[in-house]
């Protein structure tokens, strides 16, 4: 494997692999000695031209711990907001060396077409395209799944009969959709509810059951609730009445909280909007795996970056 573009090309058991790999990542980040030294010499570029506070941290801490050098590229204060384009940036990187680009664009597709150039030849990592994937946010939130599910037996599993409920902004969600892509393929089921606003028109072939009615989905008694931000700097129109009555309809809140099973994991890819999509109760609740995600997400990048970088070399 080259690039990490979407899950939608993974397979289960390249999938697993990966997952498995995380969970060697995970041992590490256990010991007092975190580092190794597998990348030595490798370089990995972090290019976002969006704002990011964890996914960037999270690749910068995983290539970190792989021994790598790495260097954070953002558009602001770069020669991008002099014009630069994506070609001239991406030959700019070549040109340095760089072994791996971790691109976040607000362009759906930035991350293949950087991938299918012939401007720079390294290893891209989509973090985010628009509104169309984010495969890491997916890789660790089906770790995190996974972790939760089978504990120390959880090499080798996927994550078949679990039924998850993906809830909120699926339209500019490129999360919900690297999910519904992996979580099919590792087995398990998804529904989306969500205003009819906020769900993509057509979503024909996606392998979903969907919803406009939260409490309805809450009372099947899914074992995965996992809450989306509404992603406003992607809105240009108005999408719900006000906030009050989003939350009112399609938040999470201590209520509907109290009606799911002590054991339903609540996940969030963050940032969270607490008491929007969420509230404070149900974020720091023993059913959240907020802070798991983010943990997770360190190991989840580090052997994404160890299979490109370190496994390029044997096969
Ligand atoms: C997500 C993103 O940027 O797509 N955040 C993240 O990577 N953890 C979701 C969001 O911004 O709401």
């Amino acid at each position: 494997m080259k690039h990490l573009l979407s899950t939608k090309d993974l397979d289960r058991d390249t999938a697993v692999g990966i997952l498995d790999v995380a969970e060697d990542m995970a041992d590490v980040a256990t010991r007092e000695m975190k580092k190794l030294p597998t990348l030595r010499g490798k370089t990995v570029i972090n290019l976002f031209f969006e704002d990011s506070t964890r996914t960037r941290t999270s690749f910068e801490v995983a290539a970190k711990r792989l021994s790598a050098d790495l260097i954070n590229f953002t558009a602001k204060g770069s020669s991008v907001s002099k014009g630069e384009g994506l070609k001239d940036t991406a030959q700019t990187l070549a040109a340095m060396g760089a072994d791996a680009v971790v691109v976040r664009h607000s362009a759906s597709g930035a991350a293949q077409v950087l991938a299918e150039s012939k401007w720079i030849d390294a290893s891209i990592l989509n973090a985010g395209d628009g509104t169309h994937e984010h495969p890491t946010q997916a890789l660790l939130d089906a770790f995190t799944m996974r972790k939760r599910l089978h504990g120390e037996a959880s090499r080798g599993r996927d994550l078949a009969g679990l039924r998850v409920t993906i809830v909120g902004d699926i339209l500019h969600s490129r999360v919900a959709r690297s999910n519904v892509w992996l979580l099919n393929t590792l087995g398990a089921s998804v529904n989306l509810v969500a205003p009819a606003t906020l769900l993509p028109s057509n979503t024909t072939g996606w392998p979903v059951t969907i919803g406009y009615d939260l409490d309805e989905s809450i009372d099947a008694d899914p074992d995965v609730v996992m809450m989306l931000r509404i992603q406003a700097e992607r809105m240009h129109a108005a999408f719900f009445p006000n906030p009050r009555e989003y939350s009112r309809q399609w938040g999470l809140d201590d209520e509907r909280l109290s009606r799911l099973r002590p054991d339903t994991m609540v996940m969030h890819p963050g940032p969270m909007v607490r008491g929007l999509e969420i509230s404070a109760g149900a974020a720091d609740s023993s059913r959240s795996t907020v802070l798991e995600q983010v943990a997770n997400g360190v190991s989840v990048r580090m052997a994404v970056l160890y299979l490109l970088l370190a496994g390029a070399a044997e096969s």
